[in-house]
């Protein structure tokens, strides 16, 4: 795992934006994994500028998203689809049928799973998979004892995942209690991974994950049996894995 330490924030958007406008100036047809949250809010307004001003085009670019809620409809403002469309398909140029994201209102969950799983298969992997760090160690949904053979599936989610997400929501009770998410396997199926992290509230998260040991309840400790990952972590998020160090 190649470990990149920025300032802020700012820093960390625009190191990520960088690394996946070359991805796209390499490949015009790449396929991006993309995540939800606030994580990669900046980045995705740095892919926006570049489009704008560094005639970056997304025309043939294809897109998988990691995750959705279960029961959010696409124009829920909640769903991740609704926040995909919003923060950055809506602004830049991807036709968005080129957009996958599970379907949260599919009448067979399983069925939507299988589906999103093959869908992965034919027009991916992703070449570039942008992630997120849970402060619990999710990524995508993936919770705590996830099995490293998973693939896309239904999950319950953590009393503390849906705590943390509250703050999008009316109320905790309006949190989803489920959601489907691309497994383990679907994650490490990309050619690269870039994991992004940032604030004090990510610190714990990315001490453990940088002590390097793999675990079934650290689900992004899987990642070290990728062999090209980057993490990028600014200051803060960095600080308690650079105490330990000291
Ligand atoms: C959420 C999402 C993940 C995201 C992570 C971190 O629950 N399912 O895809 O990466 O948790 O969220 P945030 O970036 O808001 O801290």
């Amino acid at each position: 795992m190649k470990l990149i330490r920025v300032e802020n924030y700012e820093e960390m958007s625009s190191y990520a934006a960088r690394l996946v406008e070359q991805q796209i100036l390499d490949n015009s047809h790449s396929v991006l994994g993309l995540a939800t949250g606030s994580t990669p809010l900046g980045l995705y307004g740095e892919l926006i500028q570049g489009v704008r001003e560094r005639n970056i085009t997304y025309r043939d670019i294809q897109t998988i998203s990691l995750d959705e809620y279960c029961g959010l409809s696409s124009d829920h403002p909640n769903s991740y689809r609704y926040f995909m469309n919003d923060k950055l398909f809506r602004q830049i140029d991807i036709p968005l049928e080129n957009t996958h994201i599970p379907d949260g209102t599919a009448v067979s969950v399983e069925a939507e799973c299988e589906r999103y799983e093959a869908l992965i298969d034919e027009i991916g992997p992703p070449d570039l998979q942008i992630l997120g760090l849970g402060t619990n160690g999710h990524i995508g949904f993936n919770e705590p004892g996830t099995p490293e053979t998973s693939v896309t599936h239904c999950v319950k989610l953590e009393e503390s995942t849906r705590t943390s997400n509250a703050r999008f929501f009316k109320d905790l009770d309006s949190v989803p209690t489920h959601a489907i998410t691309m497994g383990i396997q679907s994650i490490l199926k990309s050619e690269e991974i870039l994991v992004l992290a940032s604030g004090k509230k990510k610190a714990p998260a990315v001490k453990r994950l940088l002590a390097g040991t793999v675990s079934e309840d650290f689900p992004a400790s899987y990642l070290w049996q990728h062999n090209r990952v980057t993490l990028i972590v600014d200051k803060e998020a960095y600080s308690l894995a650079m105490a330990e160090k000291e």
